[in-house]
């Protein structure tokens, strides 16, 4: 059943928001955007693109863009994020927060297992140095837990499980 709401997934880069939010659509009524593939569509371009010509400011330039059109204009919809779109201010307004929380060398084992794991890599200009990642990640974590309405533990459990998690929790 849809609560009148949009559900905002939250993470770090390769946690599985993609893959959970593949599992909730089809065990609801929910349809799902991505706030990535919604820029990626509005430039023509790729992420790793945008940030190689542009910069990472333009990004997130984007990113606020794309916040702003969600609070206005979306609802009953499960809308996952890139893993900066957190910061957004206006994030609780588009919706319930949901983060989905893993270890870092988890995430880092999930996508070097992953069979498209150079595409994964590849396609994720922050991921490129795993040392600044991690730093990256330290310094997120704890600004994710308190921005969360909602998290779930994603080490040890399938998408599938996350999902069933997710809209018991939502
Ligand atoms: C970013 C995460 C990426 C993408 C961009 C920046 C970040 O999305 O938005 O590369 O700042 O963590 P995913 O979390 O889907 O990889």
């Amino acid at each position: 059943m849809l609560k009148n709401k949009n559900i905002v997934l939250i993470g770090f880069m390769g946690v599985g928001k993609g893959s959970v939010a593949r599992e909730v659509i089809k065990h609801s009524d929910y349809i799902t955007i991505d706030t990535d593939d919604i820029i990626e569509s509005m430039q023509n371009r790729k992420i790793k693109d945008i940030f190689a010509q542009d910069g990472e400011a333009y990004f997130r330039k984007l990113e606020r863009n794309v916040a702003a059109w969600l609070e206005s204009s979306v609802k009953n919809t499960l809308i996952s994020t890139g893993g900066g779109f957190y910061k957004q201010e206006n994030l609780k307004k588009i919706g319930t927060v949901v983060l989905l929380d893993s270890p870092f060398e988890k995430i880092i084992k999930r996508i070097k297992h992953h069979p498209n794991a150079l595409k994964k890599l590849k396609k994720r200009p922050l991921l490129k140095d795993l040392k600044k990642a991690q730093e990256l990640y330290d310094e997120r974590r704890p600004e994710y837990l308190k921005v969360a309405d909602i998290v779930i533990d994603v080490t040890k459990k399938s998408a599938l499980e996350c999902s069933k998690e997710l809209l018991k929790k939502v």
